[in-house]
């Protein structure tokens, strides 16, 4: 997750240096979305070129490069049209740096600079025929080919608009993007579109707007095929979409005493106006001469004639965190987009295969190896537990899952032929890395498994998976943990891709993968039973959380939920350890909750149940929705969607993941910093 901005003004004759605070700002406002660099590109004070300004770290350090560049960058020169991009990166493709830092450039004269927010999936093959084209790259970017694809487009067709141009390179983009574009060849214009990522545009006007909306100019194109069926394999050139006359029954906003804020969320432009437009999917806004227009391709026969000006009535603390209280909220309800990041570009559902770009060229080396070690703290330890079955099944490799702290204090053996991943949100985290580092010494083969590119861990692997699950800023890890979960499902399914005799299981989890994202919003629905449950159990001592087999990591990630989040003792139980020992603990007084799905252990789980009734306990059951027969033994109930038996894990963990949250914010506990810990734990 990135932040881009972007802003515009035909109002009055500004200082560049107001102009550069404005953007800075912006991207002040949207540095929650992703904070290791920073940049900004705007109209240059002493060439046609445009200055480019970039810094590693956050805001604040390109706000200090900016001061340190006043003279050069003429502040107090006055700009009759004001034109800036800007962008906050949280890394995907290529670790934080100063040239992968956003705006990326077309070339040194910085003809084309881009912000992209997003993931492109399809950048290697852009990038081979852009170099094929002699067109040579500076970073490790995926954004980096779209500044040089549109500038290929323009010296093909000089005469195509500024719109027409970003059109034809939206057009060859898979993946997910929202991207605002300047250039030298079109001064004081700005093109913004969007798919899968969000973008909006603010405007602020001197009098009340004429109009609530603004009319979507569709293109005379009505031949289905021209987009996606244009592909570069084997051709010697992009086909390009014909000029495009734009038809519309309205006029477009043309007001000369407008400013314009492109930005990824509201938060960034409330200070400026309340006013702002929502863009769909492949909508491409222009701005020229003060005026806004929104262009389509083509119209289908249902869609809308314009976009409606919203008034926004919320506060910017509010906007932030969307429509959420919490950042630890918001973080839960990201999942069902958090998964597909995950997946995106790697799973195809098409042809059933599984590619992990990071690792790919040493699975050869990993079929080979003594076996596999997965390490790491807290939930990302938790995520390996979740998924240790499942890699045991389809790799049939020994799978040692281990604590890293545990791990060091034992000084456990590890050999040249055995591969570890260390798998952590933050990528920092002191006993991840000192683990890392033993087992490197010790020549294994070291796999990141992270959510921070460019991180300590990420940096000291030999390589790795990106899980892409977007900043995570509540100090309880959330949207990681169903990330880094099915990063190792992933993994096991690259890993068994040529075994005939697991074609079939392989078949049905790449199956469930694609039906997670509506049955993770399905679970999210249950959040009303989950807040009346947590009335139920908030000013109770102890919960226990009892499960067993690919859920038994549920337990133990739900009650580190519950302790780290409610200050409330909770224990992750294995339901076939309860009769040696903690059946003890159960009477009628004491809440329980057991994870009960029909799986391989339904039957052994239920005999765990009947141990827990028959001595007065009071169940609260997660199982399978319609389950009747097991929701009769339960106090209460939570019924959730069935998936394959190893991908179960992910659905059962959202409802104590809400479960946590609501009992915290009951009890008035601190949800997004709880007392005590730090989002990254960078001490041993
Ligand atoms: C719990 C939590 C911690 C972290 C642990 C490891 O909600 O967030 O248990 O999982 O400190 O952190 P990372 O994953 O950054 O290595």
């Amino acid at each position: 997750m990135c932040g881009i901005f972007a802003y515009l003004n035909f109002l009055t004759p500004k200082k560049r240096g107001e102009i550069l605070k404005t953007l800075v700002n912006g991207l002040k406002r949207l540095e929650y979305r992703g904070y290791d660099s920073a940049g900004v590109a705007i109209d240059s004070a002493c060439s046609k070129d445009m200055a480019l300004i970039k810094k590693t770290g956050k805001v604040a350090l390109l706000e200090e490069e900016i001061e340190n560049r006043s003279k050069e960058l003429d502040m107090d020169r006055i700009e009759d049209i004001h034109c800036g991009i800007a962008h906050t990166r949280w890394a995907t493709h290529g670790v934080p740096s100063e040239v992968n830092s956003h705006p990326q450039r077309s070339d040194y004269a910085h003809s084309f600079v881009v912000v992209h927010n997003g993931i492109i999936t399809n950048y290697k093959e852009v990038k081979v025929f852009l170099q094929n084209k002699g067109y040579k790259f500076e970073s490790d970017t995926d954004t980096e080919i779209i500044a040089k694809l549109i500038h290929h487009f323009y010296e093909q067709h000089p005469n195509y608009s500024f719109r027409e141009l970003v059109e034809n390179v939206v057009q060859q983009l898979e993946g997910a993007f929202a991207l605002c574009f300047k250039s030298k060849h079109f001064p004081g214009e700005c093109v913004a579109t969007r798919r899968g990522s969000p973008l909006l545009v603010g405007i602020k006007t001197k009098t009340r707007l004429a109009t609530d909306h603004i009319p979507i100019l569709y293109g005379k194109d009505d031949d289905p095929q021209t987009p996606t069926e244009h592909r570069p394999h084997g051709r010697a050139d992009y086909p390009v979409l014909p000029r495009s006359e734009s038809t519309s029954e309205f006029e477009p906003l043309e007001d000369k005493q407008v400013e314009y804020f492109f930005a990824s969320d509201a938060s960034a432009i409330i200070e400026h106006t309340n006013r702002v437009i929502y863009f769909e999917d492949d909508d491409v806004a222009a701005i020229k001469n003060g005026a806004l227009s929104i262009h389509r391709l083509r119209r289908l026969y249902d869609d809308p004639h314009s976009r409606e000006i919203h008034t926004l009535k919320m506060e910017l603390q509010q906007i932030m965190k969307g429509n959420y209280d919490y950042f630890m909220q918001k973080e839960i309800f990201e999942q069902p987009e958090s998964v597909i990041n995950t997946m995106r570009g790697r799973v195809n559902f098409e042809t059933k295969t599984v590619t992990l770009g990071g690792i790919k060229d040493y699975i050869p080396e990993i079929k080979r190896c003594r076996r596999l070690m997965l390490i790491g703290c807290g939930t990302s330890y938790h995520s390996a537990i979740a998924t240790r079955q499942l890699l045991e099944e389809l790799t049939e490799l020994p799978v040692m899952v281990e604590l890293a702290s545990d791990f060091l204090d034992r000084t456990t053996p590890v050999f040249r032929d055995d591969v570890c991943f260390f798998i952590s949100q933050s990528g920092e985290t002191a006993d991840t890395l000192m683990a890392l580092r033993y087992c490197k010494q010790r020549g294994a083969l070291i796999i990141g498994i992270t959510n921070t590119v460019g991180s300590s861990i990420c940096r000291e692997s030999h390589c790795g998976v990106h899980i892409n699950a977007g900043p995570e800023i509540g100090v309880a890890s959330t949207k990681a943990y169903t990330s880094q979960f099915i990063s190792l499902v992933m993994f096991a399914l690259v890993m068994s891709e040529d075994r005939l005799s697991l074609a079939g299981r392989r078949e049905e989890i790449i199956e469930g993968l694609k039906n997670l994202q509506q049955q993770i919003r399905a679970v999210l629905q249950l959040d009303d039973k989950v807040k009346e449950l947590a009335q139920d159990l908030y000013n109770k001592k102890s919960l226990l959380i009892m499960g067993r087999g690919f859920n038994f990591a549920t337990c133990l990630e739900g009650a580190l939920k519950v302790k780290e989040l409610t200050y409330m003792h909770s224990e992750g139980i294995m339901a076939g350890e309860l009769k040696h020992g903690p059946l003890a603990l159960v009477d009628e007084d004491m809440p329980v909750m057991m994870i009960i799905m029909r799986d391989p252990v339904y039957t052994k789980c239920v005999n765990a149940l009947q141990q827990v009734t028959a001595r007065q306990g009071r169940p609260v059951i997660i199982c399978e929705e319609n389950d009747d027969e097991t929701k009769a033994y339960g106090h209460r109930c939570l019924e959730i969607p069935r998936t394959v038996d190893c991908l179960q894990g992910i659905l059962t963990v959202i409802p104590m993941q809400l479960l946590s949250f609501h009992i915290a914010v009951l009890r008035g506990c601190n949800v997004d910093c709880p007392r005590n810990l730090a989002k990254s734990v960078t001490v041993e």
